[in-house]
Formats: structure tokens, sequence, C-alpha cells
């Protein structure tokens, strides 16, 4: 069998190879292409293998690992929800959050981890995961965004030589000439920095938000201005657009999104957990295998199988109408050259994924977070699957999204939910950690207690996070308590931990601008913080380019 590591010495990787981002390929170049990638990413060491956060911890041997992988592929299929109804409704009552927080998961994912290991080769890589390749930095940088810059990924950007250091993105047109898809080649493929980038109609919709901010701040003299820590020394217009956008997307990464999905007790910590990390910065970096194999997979869970209403024409859409709305599926019929444009009907509405004030229509909710995943991942198709995972001749896919996150987790090695648990239990003490008996209780128990698989105190680590969520309760005046809203106190630690860990490791993130904590948002509405600061910013990008006509009507 060919070893992982020379499956990928011998791959051609394509565009993903172009968009390794400016450490990976820096680490390798000479000081001239340094200095030219500087422009196009942040600054610092290289870093492109992924670490382990509990090294410590070595998993259970088992007597029969084929037993065990039978045991989660029985696991992994029976964690099926077929069709959840929408909870949350009424007032006064917690719900989970919009369903537009499950797809900036997926955008924030996207800009730290792409791991694409063959997953019949991930067992090779279990001794040591800093030999995995990373395909992207591991920082918030938005590479899946910017690609390599204007230099290395002239695709991405609008011709102008005129005006060279002021590089805008390109926009997409939709089937009616509106400026709202991701730019497409003629077979419709999405020129990105980072395919998986069109895997889903919402994500790639958000994408094109984010390439709208860029234009939107390079032709802004004014935000461009606005806070005197942009621009920095030989800074070009372009350097600085891009260190605006990157360091509102961080802002709402910490003060939005983190404190949305973790849970109460976590959420108090956060910023004694990012002092202590400016304290002593992470060194070298690199994005941990129990946060990409199990614990930021938890938004798996948060995918509905349907939604409401995405725009005023398309209600009742689901998710595998969206993800059939992207190049590689269904935009260019076969054998045809036209028709490579998303039809116009399908733009999204922002205030049906966030709370846009003043709301005027129904919010999606995202499915609550728990051992159940929405039919439709349970049957992924080959050209999906591409974008995230190479293949090797002859191997059978695996077309189950929770049966290849359990199968990846225990190839690679990852300790027990208990383990981890124990673990992170001794760093924060007074942490809730789950019995025995809470484990195993509901739909999954035979297979859990089955001796023959090897689960019992020995959780997948995956399947414990979703657990340890699945029973957070959040007890409600008035109300029945709600469970399932955020993440369980174990998931939260991880999530929380490497996310902060990426932040501070870049020295070009807002958390290092000078008078820290100075800085704060410049852009309209986005340092409201939880809640808020993603669903402004979205806001902000429809009001300035006027393309979201249809979102006011019901
Ligand atoms: C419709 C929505 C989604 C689809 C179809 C999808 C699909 C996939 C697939 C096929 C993989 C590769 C699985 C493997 O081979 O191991 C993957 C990996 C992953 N997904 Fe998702 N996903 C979705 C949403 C999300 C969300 C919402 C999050 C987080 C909030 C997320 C986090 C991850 C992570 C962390 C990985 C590992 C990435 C890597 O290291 O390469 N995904 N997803």
């Amino acid at each position: 069998m060919i070893s992982r590591r020379k499956f990928f010495q011998a791959a051609t990787l394509g565009s993903v190879g172009l968009t390794l981002g400016s450490r990976a390929v820096a680490s390798s170049a000479n000081m001239t292409a340094q200095a030219v990638l500087a422009s196009a990413g942040t600054k610092g060491p290289a870093s492109s293998g992924y670490s382990r956060m509990f090294p410590g911890l070595k998993p259970a041997v088992p007597p029969s690992p084929q037993d065990v992988e039978k045991g989660l592929h029985k696991l992994g299929e029976a964690m099926f929800d077929p069709n959840p109804p929408q909870i949350g409704m009424e007032e006064n009552k917690p719900s989970s959050p919009p369903a537009g927080y499950t797809y900036l998961g997926q955008f924030i994912d996207h800009d730290l981890t792409l791991d694409l290991t063959p997953l019949s080769h991930a067992a090779d890589s279990a001794d040591d995961v800093a030999q995995i390749q990373n395909f992207r930095t591991p920082y918030f940088d938005l590479d899946q965004l910017y690609g390599g810059g204007p230099n290395l990924s002239p695709f991405l950007y609008q011709k102008n030589p005129a005006q060279r250091t002021k590089e805008r993105f390109l926009i997409g047109k939709t089937s009616k000439g509106t400026p709202a898809d991701l730019p497409r080649n003629l077979q419709g493929i999405a020129l990105t920095g980072d395919p998986r980038q069109d895997e889903n109609l919402i994500l790639a919709q958000m994408h094109v938000a984010f390439l709208k901010l860029h234009n939107l701040v390079i032709s802004s003299r004014k935000e461009m201005a606005a806070s005197p820590h942009y621009k920095q020394e030989g800074d070009s217009d372009f350097a600085i657009a891009q260190r605006v956008v990157r360091w509102h997307y961080q802002w709402i990464v910490r003060h939005d999104y983190l404190e949305t999905i973790v849970c109460e007790s976590i959420a108090k910590k956060l910023e004694d957990m990012e002092k202590a990390k400016r304290v002593a910065p992470p060194v070298n970096f690199k994005i941990p295998v129990e946060f990409s194999m199990a614990a930021f997979r938890f938004g798996h869970s948060m995918v509905r199988n349907r939604y409401d209403s995405i725009s005023h024409t398309q209600k009742d859409v689901t998710l595998e109408k969206l993800l059939s709305l992207t190049g590689a599926q269904g935009l260019t019929p076969p054998g045809a050259q036209e028709n490579t444009a998303l039809p116009d009907e399908w733009r999204v509405c922002w205030n049906r994924f966030f709370e846009i004030l003043p709301t005027t229509s129904w919010i999606n909710r995202a499915e609550t977070i728990d051992t159940k995943i929405a039919g439709t991942l349970h049957h992924l198709d080959e050209p999906h699957l591409k974008q995230f995972s190479a293949r090797v001749l002859g191997e059978a896919v695996e077309p189950s999204l929770p049966v290849r996150s359990l199968l990846r987790g225990f190839r690679a090695g990852l300790p027990s939910g208990e383990q981890v648990a124990a673990e992170v239990a001794r760093r924060i003490p007074g942490i809730n950690i789950l019995k025995e008996g809470e484990i195993i209780d509901g739909p999954h128990k035979d297979i859990l207690k089955n001796p023959k698989y090897g689960f019992r105190n020995n959780t997948p680590l995956w399947y414990y996070i979703l657990k340890e969520a699945e029973l957070e309760k959040v007890e409600v005046k008035d109300h029945k308590p709600q469970y399932g809203l955020s993440l369980g106190p174990v998931g939260s630690y991880i999530v929380a931990d490497t996310m902060i860990g990426a932040l501070v490791a870049d020295r070009d993130s807002y958390v290092w601008s000078a008078g820290y904590p100075a800085w704060q948002p410049t852009l309209e509405g986005v340092s409201a913080g939880r809640g808020k600061s993603m669903a402004n910013l979205l806001a902000l990008v429809s009001s300035a380019d006027d393309t979201e006509d249809n979102c006011d009507q019901p």
C-alpha cells in the first residue's frame, strides 16, 4: 500500500497547492518571495501539519480494530435525523442560534483546516500528526478568500493594471446579471481560494458577502483610514483593506461566533484564556486533531435537512437542493457550456439566517447540537466528497459523513471522550463531565454497550462532544429547560482553546494591534457582539451594494 506521505508527494494538488497560504509557502521560499507573500498574507513562521492537544493521552489498544470499525459504522449510521422540526419559536424561550451560525462555522472551518488525506490512509498518520499536511494556514487570515493574494492567485481578482495594489475581487453574476454569485469559469467551477467554499449555496453566498466586503472597504477612504492601526509601514491599499476585513472577521469569530456556541461555564473563562495565551503565545501553532477530527465537527449536527425560507420566493428548501446549486453539481447541465450562473431567484436573503433588524420574516434556526445528523449528510456523493478528501484508486467511497468522522478519529488515534473529559476537568476544575449512564442512555445504547465494539468508558471523542451538548441544560423561567443550544464544557474547551490559540498565534491579528485592547471594529455595528456582529456586517454589505432587493418582502 502506498503511504499517505508518498501519496501526497505523488498527487497533483492543482489549485489547492496555490492556496497554501503565505506562511506555508514562505518557509521554503527565499526572502524576495517572502516579501511578495507578506503582502498577501500574515507574518510569522510556517506551520503546515497538525498537533495533538492532549499528547499524553493514548487511546486504549483494541483487541480487534476490525470490530471497532464495524461498531463505528453502526454507530454513525444510527446517528440519523431524517427531518427534525424547527424549535424555539415560542416567545421568551431561548432557542438554537440562527441557522447562519451553522454556515459561519463552516466558513471558519475552511479558514483553519483542510486535510485531504484519503480516508483509507488516515491510520498511517496516527503516530505523527505533524506529518499530515494542512492545506490551510492555521490562522484567521481568510486564506480561503484571498488565496495566495493577487500575485499567486490572480484569477480571483479584477484585472486592472492601472490600479495594481488596489486589487478588488471578481464577483460572479447570476442568471439575470446581478453581481451576487461566486465568480466561475466556463464550466461553472467557482474561482475561490478553497474549492469547498462552493460546497453549498449558503456557504457560497457567505463567501460572496466577504468578497463584497473587501471591495467595499478598498473603495472607501473613510473605512481604510478609520483606525491608525490599519496602515503599517510599506502597506499597499490592498494590504490595508485586507487587514480591515481580517480584523473585523476575527472580531466576529471571537466575540460573536465563539460566544454563541460555547457553554456558559467556558464563556466566562474566554477572557482569561485569551490573556493567558497573550502572556505565553503559542509557538509554531498547528491545529489540533482533537479540533479538526472531532470537536469542530459538532457543526455537522447544526445542519438542517430543510430550511423554511431562504428568500421570499424560495420556501421549504431541502439541504439536497442547497448542495446541488454549486458548480460541482447542478449549474452546468451535462454537455452544455452555458448556464453556468446561479439562477437569480436563489440569491440568499440574510435576514432568513441572522437576526438583522428590523427582522421582517421567518428566521431559520440551527438544528440543536446532539447525536442526530441530518439525513442528507449520510449520503454525500462523489463530487462533494472530492472537495474534502482525496481518494485512492479502488478505494470504496464512504458516503456517510458521521461514519467518516468516526472512522477518521479512530484511525488517527484520538483519545476517548472520557480520557479528554478527565483531562479538561483537571485543567478547568468544576466543569461537569458525563457519567457512563448519561453517555449510553438513548437510542444508541445497544451499540455503545456491545462489548465487541469496546465503546464502554471509551466513547469516540466526537460522539462524546455531541452527547454532552445534547445534555447541556439551559434553565428558562416559566418554561421547560432547553437542551443542545450550545456545546458542553469539553467541546467548548477544545474549540475555544484552538480558536483563541489561532488568534493569538497570528502576530498580525487584531489582538496584537498597538494599544490592545484599544482597537474596536470601525465598520458600523460590528462591535455589537454576540448575536449581532455578523448580522450587522451582512446588513452593511447588503445595503452598500443594493442587490438584496427582494429581502424586505415576507
Ligand atoms: C452542509 C454542510 C456540510 C457538509 C456537506 C460538510 C461536509 C464535510 C465533509 C465531506 C468533510 C470531510 C469528512 C472526512 O473525510 O473526514 C467535512 C469535514 C469537516 N467539517 Fe464539514 N460539512 C458541512 C458543514 C460543516 C460545519 C457547519 C462545520 C463546523 C461548524 C464543519 C466542520 C468540519 C470540519 C472541522 C471538518 C474537518 C476539515 C478538515 O480538517 O479537512 N462542517 N465536512
